[in-house]
C-alpha cells in the first residue's frame, strides 16, 4: 500500500495517520472539509512533537512523517489510494453516506475499511460499490501505542481482501485478531458491558468515582478503571457501541445504564469536551462524584 486515505480526523482517524505516516506510507486525510483534515494534521504534529521532546523521535523523522500526511478538501485524490479507512463518528448514517461519496473514487482494485467499533461489516459493505473488498479493520486508542487490531470480513469479503489487510496491519506492527462480524467483535463486547456496569455501580452509589476505578487498577491491574476508559473513549461513543449490542441481539444485559445516557444528554463527552466522570479542565482529572 503506497497511499492510505484516512476519513475522519478525530481521535482515531488521526492516530491512523500518525501510524500509517510512521510506517512510511503516505495519507490523505479527510473530515467534513478542509480546515477539519488540516486541524486533524495539527494534531498529529503535537503527538510527534511530544515524542521528540522525549527522544523517541529525532526532529528530522517527525519532519519526514509529518509531510507524508497531506489534509484533503474532497474524497477525489482518493482516487489513488490502494486502501480508503473509514473512521468517522459511530453512527451509520454518517459511515452510509461517507461509504456512497468515496465508494464514487475507490479505485478497481482498492479496498474499502470500516474502523467501525460495532456495527455490523456485512450491512455496511452494501453501502460501497463493492462488497467483496469492504471489511473492518479496528484500531484500538490511542492507535500509535496500541499493540492490537482486530479484522473483521463481512459475508461478502474474499478471503483475498482478509490476507491484504492482515497483512497490512501486521506491517504497522500491530498483532491481529480475527473475528467474524459479530456485534462488537470480540474486544468492545468484552468491554463495553463492563464499562456500562461500572456505570450501573456509580449509578446505585455502590462506590464513587474513584474507587470503582481504583478497584479495577488495582484488583484487576488494568492500567485504567473503567470510568477513566469511558471517558477516554468518549462517552458518546460508549453509548453508541453498547446501544448497537442492545438493538443487535435484544439482549436486556446490554440495556444502557440511565446515569450513562443522562452523562451524554448533557453534553459530558469525557476527555473531548473536558469533562465527563472526571473533570479535565484543571492540571489534574478530578472525580465528579
Ligand atoms: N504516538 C506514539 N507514541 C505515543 C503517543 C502517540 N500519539 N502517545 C503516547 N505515546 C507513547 C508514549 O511515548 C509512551 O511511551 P513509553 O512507554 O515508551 O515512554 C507511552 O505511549 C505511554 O504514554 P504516556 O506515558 O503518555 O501515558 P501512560 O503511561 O499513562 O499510558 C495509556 C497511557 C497508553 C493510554 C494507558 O493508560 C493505557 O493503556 N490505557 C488503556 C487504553 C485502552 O484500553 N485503550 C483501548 C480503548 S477501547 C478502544 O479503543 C476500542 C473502541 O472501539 C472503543
Amino acid at each position: 500500500m503506497q497511499t492510505v486515505g484516512v476519513i475522519g480526523a478525530g481521535q482515531m482517524g488521526t492516530g491512523i495517520a500518525q501510524t500509517v505516516a510512521q510506517h512510511g506510507m503516505k495519507v490523505l486525510l479527510a473530515d467534513l472539509d478542509l480546515a477539519h483534515a488540516e486541524a486533524g494534521k495539527d494534531k498529529i504534529d503535537q503527538a510527534l512533537t511530544k515524542l521528540v521532546g522525549r527522544g523517541k523521535l529525532e526532529a528530522d523523522q517527525a519532519e519526514a512523517i509529518l509531510a507524508r500526511v497531506t489534509p484533503v478538501a474532497n474524497y477525489a485524490p482518493m482516487a489513488d489510494a490502494g486502501l480508503i479507512i473509514e473512521a468517522a463518528t459511530e453512527r451509520e448514517e454518517i459511515k452510509k453516506s461517507i461509504f456512497e461519496a468515496v465508494g464514487k473514487v475507490l479505485a478497481g482494485d482498492a479496498v474499502m475499511a470500516s474502523n467501525t467499533s460495532s456495527i455490523p461489516i456485512t450491512r455496511m459493505a452494501n453501502y460501497s460499490p463493492d462488497p467483496q473488498r469492504f471489511i473492518g479493520l479496528h484500531f484500538f486508542n490511542p492507535v500509535p501505542v496500541m499493540g492490537l487490531i482486530e479484522v473483521i470480513p463481512g459475508l461478502a469479503t474474499l478471503q483475498e481482501t482478509t490476507d491484504r489487510i492482515t497483512a497490512f496491519a501486521e506491517g504497522l506492527g500491530k498483532q491481529v485478531v480475527l473475528s467474524q462480524d459479530e456485534p462488537g467483535f470480540v474486544v468492545n463486547r468484552i468491554l463495553l458491558p463492563m464499562i456500562n456496569e461500572a456505570i450501573f455501580v456509580l449509578g446505585q452509589s455502590t462506590a464513587n468515582i474513584e474507587d470503582i476505578d481504583k478497584g479495577c487498577r488495582l484488583g484487576l491491574n488494568h492500567p485504567m478503571g473503567p470510568l477513566e476508559l469511558a471517558d477516554f473513549v468518549g462517552l458518546d461513543t460508549c453509548f453508541e457501541i453498547i446501544k448497537v449490542l442492545y438493538a443487535t441481539t435484544g439482549d436486556s444485559k446490554y440495556r444502557p445504564a440511565p446515569l450513562l445516557v443522562k452523562y451524554v444528554e448533557a453534553g459530558w463527552l469525557g476527555r473531548k469536551t473536558g469533562r465527563g466522570f472526571y473533570d479535565y479542565t484543571g492540571e489534574a482529572p478530578v472525580p465528579t462524584r
